[in-house]
Formats: structure tokens, sequence, C-alpha cells
């Protein structure tokens, strides 16, 4: 029988804990983050630092932080990066079981002190669907009356054992923008790593495959032909907040995303419905 708990982290995060007979799981109300999911009998497939200290106030330095209503730097100087979403508190606003399958769901309320950032009338929700697979999705309601335009992402840090070993899969056709050049073509369907990478990908397929030294990590993506492709290397890494000088040999992140030309806008009433969904590669399946 599937078993939810709540708790708070010695350092005052409050967080939600997911025992069933398929996963383990933990999120924090700050960010909505997930920031634990362990399917049974198999590994971690979210990376979280060492270094990280768990203070309210900064989002968790791995897991999936959720970037809204903007991804990366805003035109407007000082304005947080990847926008505000990830570290103010959501309300848990349900949750569901069946079948060992637990659906958790989050609301971010929009508070006085965020209005200058986003002054619009817009609902925002995410839902975690934990079974093997993690599945979340981030869902925009636009109840204002005139058209609301906004970057998002759903920035998950991967285990990957060993950066040098690594081959992220699944990029042909796709082009990129690098350090804010480009755009280039993918010319190769594999990407390896052997410098800072920080790639944000559009018009790419809907999954991709990361071959790590301990199995292949899948992730797909819905309602998002763009993609963020992070690792930050040896340099970047010693300016990191909560991030230990060599944790780049261990994570990447790939990130499901609407960002330049993929930013989403929604019309009055409108929907929309952002998806990663992350699992190991089951036994039998094709491994490319
Ligand atoms: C990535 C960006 O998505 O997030 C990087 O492409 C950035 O440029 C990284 O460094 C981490 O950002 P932050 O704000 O969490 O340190």
């Amino acid at each position: 029988m599937a078993v939810i708990t709540t708790g708070v982290h010695g350092n005052g995060l409050e967080y939600i804990e997911v025992h069933s007979k398929l996963c383990d799981a933990r999120i924090f109300l700050q960010g909505a983050q997930l920031e634990r999911f362990i399917p049974r009998g198999q590994a971690p497939l979210l990376w979280v630092s060492t270094a990280d200290d768990y203070l309210p106030g900064n989002g968790i330095r791995g897991g999936i932080p959720v970037c809204w209503p903007w991804f990366g730097q805003h035109d407007t100087h000082g304005w947080p990066q990847h926008g505000f979403a990830r570290n103010r508190r959501w309300q848990h606003i349900g949750s569901e079981v069946q079948d060992e399958v637990v659906t958790l769901k989050f609301l971010l309320p929009i508070t006085d002190e965020d209005r200058i950032y986003w002054p619009h009338d817009t609902r925002l929700e995410l839902h975690c669907r934990l079974s093997q697979t993690l599945r979340v999705s981030l869902i925009n309601v636009n109840l204002d009356h005139h058209p609301v335009t906004l970057t998002q992402a759903l920035h998950s840090y991967f285990p990957i054992g060993d950066i040098h070993q690594l081959i992220a899969s699944g990029f042909s056709s796709a082009h990129y923008i690098e350090f804010a050049k480009g755009p280039y073509a993918q010319t190769t369907d594999d990407v390896h790593f052997d410098r800072e990478t920080d790639r944000v990908y559009n018009a790419l397929a809907g999954q991709q495959r990361l071959h790590t030294p301990n199995g292949t990590i899948v992730v797909r993506r819905e309602h998002s032909s763009s993609a963020v492709l992070w690792n930050p290397w040896i340099e970047k890494s010693r300016r990191l907040s909560r991030f230990n000088d060599d944790d780049y040999l261990r994570m990447v992140c790939l990130e499901a995303a609407n960002v330049r030309e993929d930013a989403i806008t929604l019309a009055p009433g409108a929907r929309h419905e952002l998806v990663t969904e992350i699992s190991w590669l089951a036994p039998g399946e094709q491994p490319r």
C-alpha cells in the first residue's frame, strides 16, 4: 500500500515523501521541487549536490527545479535567473493513489510581491505521477482577458556516473544556440562531453537517452520542441552556488523546455501542459 507522509528538513524546508511498491520519492513544497525519485529496485534517477544546504530561499541544486515564467536571464536587470517559481512555497492541493501509482498536485499562488514580475491572471500547477517512471507536468491556464507569453523549463538534473563516459543520444536534425551564438546544426545523433556545454536546442525530437556507465536513462518530452543540455565543466563549477568543484563529473541537465522561438503564447482561456517523463531503460527495450 502506498504511503504518503509529510516532514520538515532540519533546515526548515517542508516536504512530502512517497513510498510505494513502485518507487520512493521526495518533493519539497518550496519550488514544488522533486528532489528524490528512486524506482523500486533501481538506482536514483535524479541527482542532487551534496553541497546543497536545503535552506529556505534558495532552490535546491538538483532534482527538478521549475523555471517559470521565464527561462534564463530576464531582459530586466536584477530580475532572478530562471524566474521566481523555483524558490516560492507552492501549495499541495491533492494526492491520488491508483494501483500503487501516486499522483501529487501542487499550485503556485502568485503573491502581491510577485505581481511585479507577473501581473497576469493565470493558474500554474505541477503534477507528479510516481510509478516506476516519473512523469512531471507543468500546467499553465490563462484566466486573463489578454494573451500571455512565457518561457519555462523542467530543469532536470541526472546522475550520470562519469561525464567522460556519458553519451547523450537523440539529437540529430536539431539546431542549437550556445553561449549566445548560433544557431548551429547538430550533425551527429550523439553528444559527448569534454568542455562546458550550455545548449538550447530547438526542433528537437521528443526523446533523448543518457547512456551512462550505470545504465541508460530515457528522457521524454511532450509539448516541448526545445530542450536545454547543460554541464558547467571545471571553471563554472567553481562559481556555482551549492555545488562542489568536482560535481560536474557526476551530473548533466537535460531540461524539457519552451524557450526562444518555442515560447508559448496562451490565448484567454487556453491551457498548456509541458511534460517530462523519465525512466531507466527497461530490459529488452532497444538501447538506441
Ligand atoms: C541552465 C542554464 O539551464 O541552468 C545555465 O543553461 C545555468 O546557463 C544553469 O548556469 C544553472 O542556473 P542556476 O541559476 O540554477 O545556477
